[in-house]
C-alpha cells in the first residue's frame, strides 16, 4: 500500500477553542507586553484565536482599561512577528479589559468574579477562564489560593464547559519542597489536567520535531542508542549579560534558571522512549523515566565535578561588561553562576555510559540553543586512517533557536586527486524550507492551553522528578557558597574548565558558527 498520502493528522492536535476569558495576573509586566499580548495578536491574525474571547488584565498598577489598551497596542506594534494591523488590532482591543487588584487580597477577587461575570453575561459567553499566573513567582501562592476561594476556579472542569485552567510561568518552586508545595496547592484548588505549567522551550518548532525526526523517519531510530552514538551535547547560550535582572538572577542562578526547567526537557525528548501514543500522558511518562534514570549527581561531586563560573568585567563586540557581581541588583561576592557545565548520564539500556555534555550560560558567545548528537567514529580502516584519516565523526545538529533547523555533517570526497576526505553540512532550515516565519512558542502554548492540550506543558511528577536529581547539585554549590567562582571572559565560550570537562570524555563542544546555514550552503 502506498501510504505517502496519507496526511498524518492531529500531532499535535490543535482543535478549535472554544470562547473563552484569559485571565492575566501581573499583566501590567515585561512578559505580559513581549510575549503573551503579541501571541495573541498573532493567533488572531492567523483566525486562530476564537472570536468573542475576552482578556482581562490583573494588577496593581493605576490603570484603567484605555491605559492597558494604550500599552499592550504599542507592545504589540513592537514585539509582534506580523505587520501591525489596524483592523486585527481593534478587533482585539475591543474585548480587552483592565481590572485593578491585590494579589492577596479576597475581596479583590470577589470583585474580579463579579467583573468577570458581568463581563461573560454582556458578550454571552460561557464562564470559561484560562488563568495566566505572568507575577513574579512570590505572588503564585496567593493567586492559587485566591482562585479557589472566590470559587472563580472549578476544580475538575478541564474539559467540559464551563471550564477553568491554569498557566503557570517558571521558575516553578526553586527547590524541590517548595515545588512540592506549589504542587500541593495547586492540587487543592484544580485537577492535574487543568494546570498547565509552562516551559516556554517545548512550544518551539523545533522541539517538538525533534520526536517527528526521531519517530516518523526510519534513518534515525534505529541508531539512536549507545551502539552507534558517542555523545550528546546540549549548548543553550545567550550574548546578553543579567541586565536590569541582577536581583532576580542572583537569587536563581544558571542551574535554576535554564538548567532545571529547560535544559532538562531538551534533554528528555532527546532520550525518551517512543511513547505509547501521542496522548499528553503517554509522552509526559516516557520523559518522567528518563529523569528517574538520571545517574545521581552527590553532592561531592557537584562541588568539584559541575563547572559553573561567572563572568568577568571587559570590552567585546563593542559593548562593555561589568564583572557580574558588579551587576545592578547582584549581591557583592555573589556566588551564583552565570555558567554551569556537566556531564550526565542515563542508566538505561538505550544510554548506558553515553555521556551527555551539558551548557548553558550568560554573556557567551553566541544566541544559540542547540543540540549535537555525536556519532561513533567509523572503524580505523580503508578511510579513517591515514593518510585520509582521521575522520570527524558524523554528527547531527539540532538548532533550536535561532534559524532553527537541522544539519548533518557527513564525509564526502573532496573533487580531484588524490584522495582526500572532507566533513560537509547538509542542511534543513525551517525559514528557508516552509518560506515564513517559525511561530513564537507563545503562540503555540497559549493555543494549547486554551484547546485543553497540556502535552506541551510539564506535568506534577515530571518537576519534581527535574527537583529531585537537582537537588544534590545544589546541596554541592552550597558547600562551597562565599568561595570566588571562575570567571569567564565576556562573549567567549566560557571557562577552560568547561572545556576540560568534556576533554576528559576524549570531545570539545561543537562551535555552533560552523552549523551556520550560510556555511552550510557553501
Ligand atoms: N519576562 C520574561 O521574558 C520571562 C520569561 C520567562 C518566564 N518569565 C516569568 O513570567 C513571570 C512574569 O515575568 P515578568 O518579566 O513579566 O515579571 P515582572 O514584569 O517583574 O512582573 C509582572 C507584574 O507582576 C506584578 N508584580 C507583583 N508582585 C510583584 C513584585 N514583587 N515585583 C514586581 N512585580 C510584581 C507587577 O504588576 P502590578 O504591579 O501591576 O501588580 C508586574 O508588572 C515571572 O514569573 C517570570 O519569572 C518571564
Amino acid at each position: 500500500m502506498d501510504t505517502s498520502d496519507i496526511t498524518v493528522s492531529a500531532r499535535f492536535p490543535q482543535g478549535r477553542a472554544r470562547p473563552f476569558v484569559m485571565v492575566i495576573f501581573g499583566a501590567s509586566g515585561d512578559l505580559a507586553h513581549r510575549k503573551i499580548m503579541p501571541a495573541v495578536y498573532e493567533l488572531c491574525c492567523g483566525k486562530a484565536w476564537p472570536a468573542k474571547t475576552l482578556v482581562v488584565g490583573y494588577g496593581r498598577a493605576e490603570l484603567d482599561t484605555g491605559g492597558f489598551r494604550d500599552g499592550l497596542r504599542q507592545a504589540v506594534r513592537e514585539h509582534a512577528r506580523s505587520a501591525f494591523d489596524e483592523g486585527v488590532w481593534r478587533d482585539l482591543a475591543g474585548r480587552i479589559h483592565y481590572h485593578r487588584g491585590e494579589y492577596g487580597s479576597r475581596e479583590d477577587f470577589e470583585r474580579l468574579r463579579a467583573r468577570l461575570e458581568s463581563l461573560t453575561a454582556e458578550a454571552d459567553l460561557p464562564p470559561n477562564y484560562l488563568f495566566y499566573l505572568s507575577t513574579p513567582p512570590g505572588q503564585f501562592e496567593d493567586v492559587i489560593a485566591h482562585l479557589g476561594a472566590s470559587g472563580l476556579a472549578r476544580k475538575g472542569a478541564a474539559g467540559d464547559e464551563p471550564w477553568s485552567r491554569v498557566v503557570i510561568e517558571k521558575p516553578f518552586g526553586r527547590d524541590l519542597d517548595s515545588a512540592r508545595r506549589l504542587n500541593g496547592l495547586l492540587a487543592e484548588v484544580f485537577d492535574e489536567a487543568q494546570v498547565y505549567r509552562i516551559d516556554h522551550y517545548l512550544g518551539k518548532e523545533t522541539v517538538q520535531n525533534l520526536l517527528v525526526m526521531r519517530f516518523a523517519n526510519s534513518v534515525f531510530e534505529p541508531i539512536w542508542n549507545q551502539k552507534y552514538i558517542d555523545h550528546v551535547q546540549i549548548t543553550a547560550a545567550e550574548t546578553s549579560g543579567v541586565g536590569g535582572r541582577g536581583s532576580y538572577y542572583d537569587s536563581a542562578g544558571a542551574l535554576r534558571d535554564m538548567l532545571q526547567n529547560h535544559m532538562m526537557n531538551l534533554l528528555c525528548l532527546v532520550a525518551m522512549e517512543a511513547p505509547a501514543s501521542l496522548e499528553a500522558d503517554a509522552v509526559r511518562d516516557e520523559k518522567v523515566k528518563v529523569l528517574r534514570s538520571l545517574r545521581p549527581i552527590p553532592p561531592d561531586c557537584a562541588a568539584f565535578g559541575v563547572i559553573r563560573a561567572q563572568y568577568g568585567p571587559g570590552e567585546a563586540d563593542g559593548r562593555t561588561f561589568r564583572d557580574y557581581t558588579g551587576e545592578p541588583g547582584v549581591a557583592a561576592g555573589s556566588s551564583t553562576e552565570t555558567f554551569i557545565a556537566l556531564k550526565l548520564n542515563i542508566d538505561n539500556w538505550r544510554w548506558a555510559e553515553v555521556p551527555f555534555f551539558v551548557r548553558t550560560g550568560k554573556a557567551l558567545a553566541q544566541r544559540v540553543t542547540e543540540i549535537v548528537i555525536q556519532f561513533k567514529p567509523v572503524p580505523p580502516v580503508l578511510f579513517n586512517r591515514p593518510p585520509t584519516g582521521p575522520m570527524q565523526p558524523n554528527q547531527l545538529v539540532v538548532r533550536v533557536q535561532p534559524d532553527e533547523g537541522i544539519s548533518m555533517r557527513f564525509q564526502v570526497k573532496q573533487p580531484g586527486s588524490p584522495l582526500k576526505i572532507e566533513g560537509v553540512p547538509m542542511h534543513f532550515g525551517y525559514a528557508g524550507t516552509f518560506g515564513r516565519k517559525v511561530p513564537e512558542a507563545y503562540e503555540r502554548l497559549i493555543l494549547d492551553a486554551a484547546t485543553g492540550d497540556p502535552t506541551l506543558f510539564i506535568r506534577s511528577d515530571e518537576i519534581e522528578a527535574a527537583w529531585s536529581f537537582v537537588m544534590p547539585i545544589l546541596a554541592g554549590c552550597d558547600r562551597v557558597r562565599g568561595r570566588a567562582l571562575p570567571r569567564y571572559a565576556p562573549l567567549s565560550w566560557g571557562p577552560r574548565e568547561a572545556d576540560d570537562l568534556i576533554a576528559a570524555g576524549g570531545a570539545r563542544w561543537h562551535t555552533p558558527a560552523a552549523m551556520d546555514p550560510r556555511q552550510a550552503q557553501r
